[in-house]
């Protein structure tokens, strides 16, 4: 048979939490929380299934949590949005990228692509014919070189796909690096997919900058968001995308036929529980702020350096100190030895550089976090 993927495999983070469980170590590698949802949350879906909301939901969401997301937009950035012609639930903001792509990218597009970029742009991509031209970053500041982007555009360039705060850099992109998008594709056939999935978890004080805050970026962008992230519950599968009334409409012809709807007892669930915490989002960035500087603590006086993430759910280990470029054999040497589960950056580069980062997750409980640092502390104390 022919493969339309045939280079796609199994994902890192698969292997990484397939090969934790085998062997016992503590799973930093893939990016969800080890805790508890909030119990309201829990009350409220079964709520809503009590309620009789157990039937396919409108094929473009909620309106009730449209409406509610609408809310939520004008508070965090001070935008008015309709809900009816700009917001559309999906299934996961991996839907949201999916179904954005496949509503715009044609056979023989190019679409420009960050690296480290996370892994599910470029298969999007390729099953609609396109192709990813991917632009590397370097640690360990991962700078956005401007000129270069400029100099990679094309004719063909359909689509740029920015995300910030980025996973796997742990960086925040700035509201200067969203005027050199806007000029960039200024006057081009050139959209935007902004995954913003890691809008709350901004540190340091800083502020997350939406495309959509951007007069000129908001009008050619989808920008994508997720409730797993926001409300610590990656199972739950709700995100979704605001755009333009045009893009929206594209974005719908493929998702009804792609998911159609999404879980009707979770919008409702979750419009619930927007409407009786509509500020719970200000507590991520302190939540997950908290958590980076106790395992930086932790890990301070070994060899690791861990320069602080400036956002997303991830912290960065750099063992530079410890061992040669080459982080998918340090990252196996992790598990094995340290009995701690991480992921490498190689896999999130189309043509990876020798590097000496990995990615830890830090949504996690204190104690595994703790326990966590005193593996990773007692193995560089061995070497
Ligand atoms: C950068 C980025 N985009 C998108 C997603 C997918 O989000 P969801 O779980 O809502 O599909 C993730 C999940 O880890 C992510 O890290």
């Amino acid at each position: 048979m022919r493969s339309k993927l045939p280079e796609v495999g199994t994902t890192i983070f698969t292997v990484m939490s397939r090969r934790a469980r085998e062997l016992g170590a503590l799973n930093l590698g893939q990016g969800y929380p080890d805790y508890d949802v909030d119990p309201r949350l829990t009350e409220l879906v079964a709520e809503a299934m009590r309620a009789g909301y157990n039937q396919y939901a409108p094929m473009e969401g909620v309106p009730l949590l449209r409406e509610r997301i609408a809310a939520k937009l004008r508070s965090c950035y001070g935008l008015k949005t309709d809900p009816d012609s700009a917001i559309t639930i999906t299934l996961g903001a991996t839907e949201s990228i999916f179904s954005a792509i496949q509503a715009v990218v044609a056979p023989g597009d190019e679409a420009l692509v960050f690296d480290p970029a996370y892994d599910s742009y470029e298969p999007a991509v390729r099953l609609a014919g396109g192709r990813c031209v991917r632009l590397p970053l370097s640690p360990p500041h991962f700078r956005y070189d401007w000129e270069r982007v400029r100099a990679a555009l094309t004719e063909r360039t359909r689509l740029v796909l920015f995300n910030s705060p980025s996973n796997p850099a742990c960086t925040v992109a700035s509201a200067a690096d969203l005027d050199e998008l806007a000029a960039a594709i200024r006057g081009r056939d050139i959209l935007v997919l902004s995954d913003e999935v890691y809008e709350h978890v901004v540190f340091d004080g800083a502020r997350h900058t939406s495309v959509l805050t951007h007069a000129e970026l908001k009008e050619k962008s989808f920008a994508v968001f997720s409730f797993g992230k926001t409300l610590h519950a990656t199972g739950v599968r709700v995100g979704y995308c605001v755009a333009p009334p045009p893009l929206t409409a594209e974005l719908r012809k493929v998702h009804q036929f792609n998911t159609f709807s999404i879980s009707h007892p979770l919008q409702q669930a979750i419009a619930a529980y927007l409407a009786e915490k509509p500020d719970g989002w200000r507590e991520l960035a302190p939540f997950f702020e908290a958590k980076r500087d106790r395992l930086r603590a932790a890990l301070s006086s070994t060899p690791f350096a861990l320069p602080a993430a400036a956002g997303t759910y991830f912290q960065l280990l750099d063992f530079s100190a410890l061992a040669p470029p080459g982080d998918l054999a340090f990252a196996e040497r992790l598990l094995t030895e340290a009995g701690v589960a991480t992921i490498p950056l190689s896999p999130f580069y189309a043509a990876p550089m020798p590097l000496t980062v990995l990615r830890l997750c830090i949504a996690k409980r204190d104690t595994t976090l703790d326990e966590a640092a005193h593996r990773l502390t007692s193995f560089a104390g061995r070497l």
